[in-house]
């Protein structure tokens, strides 16, 4: 037990080395210390974006009887009947999706800033308790910047990213199942156009962030210029060097606007590929239907004829499954960061000191008022190399309570070490 013990803590001491640490918290690991108040608005927040995202594909079997409406041979009052119930549906739907997606995002946020501030405080007491020896070997000067870093992934990708994962989610899959409901056989068909959009999202999606990093770089490069040449002004002037330096600064200048115009251009191509690729898809499903309409196509198995009404209803859905489903991509990273950066939160306070009392888990102070005895206590610094010296070797005297002693000796022998 003691050995497992050891390694865990080893394993503890691993999200030092940050380029190594790939471990994520689980999602229900991160509530285990929320009270029950907590907990449930996190089952809430997570059931409404269900039902907030399933509703938005029903949208596409409205659609559907819309198309149905148009038939020459129905009434008037017949129209106006089937016009209320559709009213009436889509108001309904709307009234869901407000209400789930207020709440959703209201209980989800909620309890992110919630855990976010728990886990703050136990943090801060959990990293007060470490022994001497922990901040030795961790980069305290680098803790402030990672603690800001770490938190604001925590409340931003728990809260709002959480729920747009669950809520985006929800819509995908609702539209692949009302899609499905509809006609299992036209779905297949229209599924055949995926490939273009998830290799176009891939394709255009990498050419967008790649120029995107290439401007921030050439940006920042000519703000550094720009403050070099500013602060060393006088110089450069007394040095009759200012046609050289707006020489150099033109040559920089023009390489962030090149970058910047790609940049613009890879986002305009994203954009345009959006665009086309939802009007290619319906050009694609409308041609497809109408062929099997010319047909009279009967679906296999359960009889369903394809009509208009059919054709509307399952590309509608289909798409919407689609295009949801490629939204996912960039929202997930923020969720998976979130998720790592928990788990060094709590790697620290589960972290076991390993200077404690047994009952407390802190140093016992009271402890003190017997005095303070050294027997045969040798010591080195956990950042000395293996194979220098101990501080001190076996060193042994006993300070009484109440009492004063001087501890003296040259600089560098382990006075202040001591204490
Ligand atoms: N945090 C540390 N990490 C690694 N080595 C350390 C650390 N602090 C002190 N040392 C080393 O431990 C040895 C003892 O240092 P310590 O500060 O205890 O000496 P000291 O007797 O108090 O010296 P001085 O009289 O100059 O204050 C020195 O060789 C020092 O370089
Ligand atoms: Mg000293």
């Amino acid at each position: 037990m003691p050995r497992q013990e050891e390694e865990e803590k080893k394993g503890s001491e691993q999200p030092e080395d940050d380029s190594k640490n790939y471990k994520m918290m689980s999602f229900t690991g991160l509530f285990k210390y929320q009270p029950w108040s907590d907990k449930t608005l996190v089952v809430l927040g997570v059931l409404l974006a269900i039902v907030g995202g399933a509703a938005a594909p029903l949208i596409a079997l409205i659609f559907g009887q819309l198309i149905d409406i148009f038939d020459p041979n129905k009434s008037v009052a017949e129209v106006n009947e089937a016009y209320k119930m559709l009213a009436m549906w889509m108001g309904i739907i709307a009234g869901v999706m407000w209400f789930a997606g207020y709440f959703q995002y209201a209980f989800l946020q909620h309890m992110a800033e919630r855990l976010s501030f728990d886990l703050r405080s136990r943090y801060l007491r959990a990293l007060l308790k470490q022994e001497t020896a922990y901040f030795e070997k961790i980069q305290v000067e680098a803790l402030p910047s990672e603690i800001a870093d770490h938190f604001s992934a925590i409340s931003e990708g728990i809260g709002e990213k959480v729920g747009q994962v669950i809520y985006t989610g929800a819509m995908a899959l609702g539209g692949i199942i009302i899609a499905f409901y509809v006609s299992w056989m036209y779905t297949l068909i229209c599924f055949a156009y995926m490939p273009i959009i998830f290799f176009g999202f891939a394709i255009f999606g990498k050419s967008m962030k790649t120029n995107q990093s290439l401007k921030l770089a050439a940006v920042k490069e000519l703000g550094g210029r720009t403050e070099e040449t500013l602060s060393a002004l006088k110089l450069m002037v007394s040095f009759n060097r200012e046609e050289l330096a707006c020489k150099e600064f033109d040559e920089i200048a023009q390489n962030t606007k090149n970058k910047a115009i790609l940049s613009a251009k890879s986002m305009a191509g994203m954009m345009g590929f959006f665009m086309c690729a939802m009007f290619g898809f319906f050009c694609y499903a409308y041609y497809i239907g109408s062929v099997l309409i010319q047909k009279n196509m009967v679906e296999p198995g359960t009889g369903k004829k394809v009509d208009i009404d059919l054709i509307v209803s399952a590309s509608q859905a289909t798409i919407l499954g689609m295009l949801t489903t490629s939204q996912l991509i960039p929202i997930l990273p923020g969720v998976t960061k979130a998720l790592m950066s928990a788990k060094k939160i709590f790697d620290v306070i589960e972290r076991t000191p390993e200077i404690r009392s047994k009952e407390t888990g802190t140093v016992n102070l009271l402890s003190l008022k017997k005095g303070i005895r050294f027997d045969n206590v040798s010591f080195r610094y956990p950042t000395q190399p293996e194979k220098t010296q101990d501080i001190f070797e076996g060193i042994n005297f006993t300070i009484k309570s109440g009492t004063s002693t001087a501890i003296v000796g040259p600089s560098g022998s382990g006075k202040s070490t001591i204490v």
